[in-house]
């Protein structure tokens, strides 16, 4: 496996690993204006075929925050998605990035579980976030916590 820049050749992969992922998943023209818009945008590639991507930007001075992340489930448990989170946390670093963000839906044990074990804490809870009315919780991460 290895991690490389998406290019617009991977979206229709991307956006069917989207689309098995989230109950409310991107659009794919949403998925194409992210990239164009130069968001960061890495995809994890295994036997030539996108098995997992992770979408991020600058949302402020300061603070990077996580889009999406998602690994096709015929790849989860491989470490795949904490690789492609490594490798963002490395690219703000090198913006001079030493907080990130995040919102995931609160009743998502396994995200939860996974952004916790990274090292993201949660910081609040905010109800109805998400258009099905579910809840999110606003995570956080100190980049300083890894060495590259
Ligand atoms: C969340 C997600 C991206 C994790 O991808 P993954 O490549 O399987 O995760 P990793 O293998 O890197 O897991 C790292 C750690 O996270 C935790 N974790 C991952 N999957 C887990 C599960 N099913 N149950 C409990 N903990 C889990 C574990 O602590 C794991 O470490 P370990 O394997 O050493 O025990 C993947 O499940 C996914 O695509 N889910 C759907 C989309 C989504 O919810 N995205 C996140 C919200 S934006």
């Amino acid at each position: 496996m290895y991690i490389r820049e998406f290019v617009p050749s991977d979206l229709g992969r991307v956006y069917q690993i989207e689309v098995e992922s989230f109950s409310n998943p991107y659009e794919v023209a949403m998925l194409q204006q992210l990239y164009e818009i130069g968001a960061g945008f890495l995809v994890a590639i295994e036997d030539g075929e996108v098995v997992g991507y992770i979408i991020f930007w600058i949302k402020e001075e300061g603070l990077g925050h996580i889009i999406a992340l998602a690994v096709d489930k015929k790849f989860r448990g491989q470490h795949i998605a904490t690789r492609l989170l490594m490798m963002a946390i490395t690219i703000f670093k090198n913006c001079d990035i030493h907080r990130i963000t995040l919102e995931v839906k609160s009743h998502n044990d396994i995200a939860v579980s996974f952004y916790k074990k990274f090292g993201f804490v949660i910081d609040r809870k905010v109800p109805k976030y998400y258009e099905d009315g579910s809840d999110a919780y606003v995570m956080f991460f100190n980049t300083d916590l890894v060495n590259n």
